[in-house]
C-alpha cells in the first residue's frame, strides 16, 4: 500500500526516450486525495464564477469552490465579495438558495442569526444574553482569504499567502484577456451542473483530449456536422515540431505550455484560424454573425479580431478551470471523493449578441456540450469507463500518455497538454510551488 504522503514516484517522465506514464493510484487512492486538498486545492488561485452572475446589489449565487461552501455576492455597497457560507455561531449553511437577487440580510435559519450583504453580523435574536467580551463587529461572515476579480472572472484562493494572481496565472493571463476580448462577456443566465462517478483529473484530460474526439464522439463529426452541411468542420489545428522553449509569444499554432500547468491547445494567433463553431454560426445567423464581426474589426483591428474569433481552442487554467473557445464554455469542477466530482459549466458570450447569433451560438453549446449534447454523455460514459477499469490498478499499474512526446504528431493530435497538467500536479504534490519547466 502506497503511504499517501510519499507521492514520489508517480509519474514516470521520461523526456529522453518519449515516455510518459502516470500511476493509477492516482486516481483512486484516497491518501492521494487528501494530499491534492491539502497541496493543490489549498494553494491555487480558484474560479468560482463570473460578476455578470450576480450584476446587481443584493444579487447573489451560492456554490461549493474547493468543498467550501461559498456566497458570491453583490453587496448593498456595489462590492463583491467571496463569502463563507456558514454562520460564525454553529455553523450552519447561512444561506440555502443557489441563486437570488434583492437579497437584504442572510438569515440563518438555525437560531436566527442576520448578516448584511456585506457580510456583517447585524441581527442576533436575545442578544443581552451575551457577555460583554462578545463582539458582534467580529463576528461577520469570513471572506475567501483572497479574491481577484479579472474582468469579471472572479477567482478566490484559501491561501492568503498565494502569489498575485498576475504571477500565478503566467502567459495564461493573456489568453484568458483573448477570451475576454470578444465582447463585454456575460454567463447566459442558467448552467450546467452535472456530475460523474470519476476522478477529476480524468475530466481535466478529457477536456483538451482532441485524440478522442473523431471516435468517443464519432456521430457529432461524422453524422451530425455533414447533416448540417457542415462537412467534418473540425480539424486539429496544425501542431509545430517538438517545442523545447518556445515562448507563448511564438506565433505558431498548436499547444503551448503557459507556465505554472496553464496549457492552450491552441495559442491565438491573428492568422484567421476560425473557432469551431464557425460554420454553425455563419450558417444559423449570417447577418447577425456579420455585423458582430465588424464590430470586433473596428474594435479591435482586423488582425486582433481573428485572434479573439479564433480563440484558444481548449485551455486549461490550473488546476481545474478549462476554457473551450470554440464553444465558448468555462467548466470547473471540484471531487468530493477519488472517484466523484461535481461539475459546473456556463455559456460565456458577448453581452451584444443579436438574437440570432445568441440563440445560434448557444445551440450550438447544447448541442455538443449540453446534457443531452453530443459530447457529454459520451465523455461520461468514458471516463466512467476509466474510472471502472481503476479497479485493477494494483495488477495494471500504468496510463499511458506519451503520445507526440518526440514531436511526431503524424497521427494526429498529441497529449503534450496532459502532460503539461501533470508535471505541475506532480511538481505541487511532491512540494514544490510549481514544476520548473512543463514541456516536452
Ligand atoms: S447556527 Fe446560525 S444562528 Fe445558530
Ligand atoms: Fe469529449
Amino acid at each position: 500500500m502506497r503511504d499517501g504522503s510519499n507521492t514520489a514516484g508517480l509519474i514516470i517522465d521520461d523526456r529522453e526516450d518519449g515516455i510518459f506514464r502516470v500511476h493509477r493510484s492516482v486516481f483512486v487512492d484516497r491518501d492521494i486525495f487528501e494530499l491534492e486538498r491539502t497541496r493543490i486545492f489549498d494553494h491555487c488561485w480558484l474560479f468560482a464564477g463570473h460578476a455578470s452572475e450576480f450584476p446587481k446589489p443584493g444579487d447573489f449565487v451560492t456554490r461549493s469552490v474547493a468543498g467550501r461552501p461559498m456566497i458570491l455576492v453583490h453587496g448593498e455597497d456595489g462590492k463583491i465579495r467571496a463569502l463563507m457560507n456558514t454562520c460564525r455561531h454553529r455553523g450552519n449553511l447561512v444561506c440555502r438558495e443557489h441563486k437570488g437577487s434583492g437579497a437584504e440580510v442572510f438569515r440563518c435559519f438555525y437560531h436566527g442569526w442576520i448578516y448584511n450583504t456585506r457580510g456583517e453580523l447585524k441581527g442576533i435574536p436575545g442578544e443581552e444574553a451575551y457577555s460583554d467580551a462578545f463582539d458582534r463587529d467580529a463576528l461577520g461572515l469570513e471572506p475567501a482569504p483572497r479574491m481577484h476579480n479579472y474582468r469579471g472572472c472572479i477567482f478566490v484562493s484559501f491561501d492568503a499567502e498565494i502569489e498575485s494572481f498576475e504571477s500565478y496565472m503566467g502567459d495564461a493571463l493573456a489568453v484568458l484577456g483573448n477570451t475576454l476580448d470578444l465582447g463585454e462577456m456575460e454567463f447566459v443566465d442558467g448552467q450546467f451542473k452535472y456530475s460523474m462517478r470519476a476522478n477529476w483529473k480524468l475530466l481535466v484530460e478529457n477536456s483538451m483530449d482532441g485524440y478522442h474526439a473523431a471516435y468517443t464522439h464519432e456521430r457529432f463529426f461524422s453524422q451530425w456536422m455533414p447533416s448540417e452541411g457542415l462537412g467534418l468542420g473540425y480539424q486539429p489545428p496544425p501542431v509545430p515540431p517538438r517545442r523545447d522553449g518556445a515562448a507563448a509569444s511564438d506565433t505558431r499554432r498548436g499547444t503551448v505550455p503557459l507556465g505554472n500547468g496553464h496549457v492552450t491547445t491552441n495559442y491565438p494567433t491573428s492568422d484567421g484560424r476560425a473557432a469551431v463553431s464557425d460554420g454553425y454560426l455563419t450558417k444559423h445567423a449570417k447577418e447577425d454573425l456579420e455585423q458582430f464581426r465588424q464590430g470586433l474589426v473596428k474594435r479591435h483591428g482586423p488582425d486582433k479580431a481573428r485572434m479573439v474569433e479564433g480563440g484558444a481552442g481548449n485551455y486549461l487554467i490550473f488546476p481545474n478551470l478549462m476554457i473551450i473557445d470554440g464553444w465558448r464554455v468555462f467548466r470547473t469542477f471540484y471531487p468530493s471523493s477519488p472517484d466523484y466530482m461535481e461539475i459546473n459549466g456556463w455559456a460565456c458570450l458577448p453581452k451584444e449578441d443579436a438574437p440570432a447569433l445568441r440563440k445560434a451560438r448557444l445551440e450550438w453549446y447544447l448541442a455538443f456540450q449540453g446534457p443531452g449534447g453530443f459530447a457529454t454523455p459520451d465523455d461520461v460514459e468514458g471516463l466512467e469507463g476509466c474510472q471502472m477499469g481503476f479497479a485493477t490498478h494494483k495488477e495494471v499499474e500504468w496510463s499511458d500518455i506519451s503520445r507526440g512526446m518526440k514531436g511526431n504528431l503524424a497521427g494526429g493530435p498529441g497529449e503534450l497538454q496532459m502532460r503539461v497538467f501533470w508535471r505541475e500536479w506532480n511538481a505541487r504534490m511532491t512540494g514544490s510551488q510549481h514544476a520548473d519547466y512543463t514541456g516536452d
